[in-house]
């Protein structure tokens, strides 16, 4: 079967990329990798990509006048290699109402909180200073509200007493790594649909497969 072909967004690190990546070397994983893209030129994401063998393209945001003309950039370059599927991956430029709506039910984010809590910058900081036990991540299509729209995976992730914000994000991030791999493997095997804006999963009858913590046995 052909595989889904995907392009991921990023605008640092990328280390999400890399888990996607590293998912899709499998030629058995329902999706391709065809297209790294930053915003950010020297992000160190996109050294990672091209060491793997992908096409990396920077689009620098700074070049256009306004958030339309970048993202018909953007949009011109995913049409150009043939994307059917955008991951988000540490992007961080809103994107606007116009650019969701070309890739509606076809654009992932992934969220280092369990949304709807913590939307936006700072999750872990917030996390800690509200003292709540359990954090975790989730992998969500795209709506034009920020870290808004339907929650394909998530996983919770303990907030331990001796934490800071780097501890709980590095173990966030562990988290991060399996669930957008998982998530991906769902969207590009057909398996799943929204129904009233709610993610229906074929095959999974209870949690299983929809959430990944350690005793779900998934991984
Ligand atoms: C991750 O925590 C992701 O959830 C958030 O930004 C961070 C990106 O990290 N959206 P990386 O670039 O994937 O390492």
């Amino acid at each position: 079967m052909a595989r889904l072909r995907t392009a991921i967004l990023i605008s640092g690190r990328g280390s999400n990329m890399q888990a996607l990546v590293d998912a899709a070397a499998d030629p058995a994983y329902p999706a391709e990798i065809v297209r790294v893209i930053s915003n950010v030129p020297g992000a160190g994401g996109l050294e990672r990509a091209a060491q793997a063998g992908i096409t990396t393209t920077a689009i620098d945001h700074r070049d256009f006048d306004g958030r339309a003309p970048f993202e018909d950039a953007l949009h011109a370059e995913l049409t150009e290699a043939g994307v059917e599927l955008v991951c988000l991956a540490g992007f961080m430029r809103l994107l606007t109402e116009g650019f969701v709506e070309r890739w509606f039910d076809r654009m992932l984010n992934i969220h280092p909180s369990l949304l709807p809590a913590y939307k936006g910058l700072h999750t872990h900081e917030r996390v800690l200073s509200e003292g709540v036990r359990f954090t975790g991540c989730t992998v969500h299509f795209v709506r034009p509200a920020m870290d808004a729209g339907p929650i394909i995976v998530q996983a919770s992730v303990p907030v331990l007493p001796a934490d800071d914000a780097d501890s709980l994000a590095a173990r966030v991030l562990t988290a991060e790594h399996r669930c957008y791999p998982h998530a991906l493997r769902l969207v590009a095997e057909g398996r799943t649909s929204i129904v009233d804006e709610t993610v229906i999963i074929e095959g999974a009858g209870g949690p299983a497969g929809i959430t990944l913590n350690p005793d779900d046995g998934i991984l």
